[in-house]
């Protein structure tokens, strides 16, 4: 039987099987899959089947359905599609064993985090009590005021740095209690990262750059590591730029060479730190829309801050926090 998973930050999920072939979400207690929450309508959207496939109708609700980060009013679902109804995900599933489906979906989550910093004899509590959920596949923006927490909790994600207090978990695996080396393996193999300032070696040329940490992955051969550096070339659009230096790059270019970089090795999921920010608002979109597309055809979890309103409309998700805190999303 078909079934859908409603992801709710913080929430446990809940797993709704497909019984019949309409049913109808919505705030009112009449609607069969029933999400009590303001922003969500009485009547919000309808699943229903027609000739074996699914659908998912919007309803004229006041915020709408969105589907790859779009407004949609009808949307066929294939297996694993979600779709957005305010704060919550719904994701398709054809066929569904019970919650085994949405165990393996999470791709990042933190249990109640903390991280506390020392300065002198000062301690400033940069996180507090974090504790949230990403999905595998998604593309979820950090924002929040400067100083509220989204560069430490992106390097918490990246075990770049251990929390105080609670854990993370990376593709269900708990990270507290790895030794330095097992983290840099999972550095290595399961994440990629995007700075605000590039962080390219200069003396490297493009297709040196993006081949660098490749050098680091036992196993690959140097033809499978020579045509890995020149699809990754190839995503980004930069084939024509590989022998230059990042001097010789533009910003935005500079950008794709880090994104191509993080992604040759084939991360599960990439960790972008205001990817944008030193970039003009024109070229900062085109990155985000790369990483959008290669957040869809290479199915990556994308996890970036941002400070910029425009950038964040394209996200999934986004998650707020102000003074080391999430901020619980009110719908209007
Ligand atoms: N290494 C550190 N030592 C001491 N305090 C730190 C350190 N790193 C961050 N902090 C403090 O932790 C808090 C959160 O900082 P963080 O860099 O995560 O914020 P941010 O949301 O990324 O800000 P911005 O938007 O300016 O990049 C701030 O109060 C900051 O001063
Ligand atoms: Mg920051």
């Amino acid at each position: 039987m078909a079934c859908i998973v409603i992801h709710q930050d913080q929430q446990p999920n809940r797993t709704i099987h497909l019984y019949k072939d309409r049913l109808v979400i919505g705030r009112s207690s009449e609607c069969e899959i029933h999400i009590p929450a303001k922003g969500i309508s009485r009547k919000h959207a309808r699943l229903f089947k027609e000739d074996g496939a699914y659908f998912i109708e919007d309803l004229s609700s006041k915020n709408g359905v969105l589907f790859n980060g779009q407004k949609v009013g009808r949307q066929r679902l294939e297996q694993g599609d979600r779709v957005t109804l305010d704060k919550f995900i719904l994701e398709f599933f054809a066929e569904c064993e019970g919650t085994r489906a949405s165990a393996s979906t999470t791709a990042v989550e933190a249990r109640n985090v903390g991280k506390e910093y020392r300065l002198g004899n000062q301690t400033v509590n940069a996180l507090n009590d974090i504790s949230l959920r990403i999905l595998k596949g998604e593309f979820v923006a950090l924002s929040g005021p400067s100083g509220s927490g989204k560069s430490t909790l992106l390097n918490l994600i990246g075990c770049i740095d251990l929390p105080t207090s609670g854990s993370v978990l990376i593709d269900g695996e708990d990270m507290s209690g790895k030794t330095a080396d097992e983290l840099a393996d999972i550095r290595l193999n399961k994440l990629g990262f995007v700075f605000q300032t590039f962080n390219l070696l200069p003396v490297l040329t493009a297709w040196e750059n993006i081949e660098y940490p490749l050098l680091h992955k036992p196993g690959l051969d140097k033809t499978a590591r020579q045509s890995t550096v020149a699809l990754a070339l190839e995503m980004v659009g930069l084939e024509r730029f590989m022998h230059h230096r990042p001097d010789e790059l533009s910003g935005g270019q500079r950008q794709r060479v880090a994104i191509a970089r993080a992604l040759a090795t084939r991360p599960e999921i990439v960790l972008a730190d205001e990817p944008t920010a030193n970039l003009d608002h024109r070229t900062g979109s085109e990155i985000l829309k790369l990483m959008r597309k290669l957040n869809h055809s290479e199915n990556v979890t994308f996890i970036f801050s941002t400070h910029d309103p425009r950038v964040l409309e394209m996200a999934d998700r986004v998650i707020e926090l102000s003074d080391g805190q999430l901020v619980e999303q009110e719908a209007e």
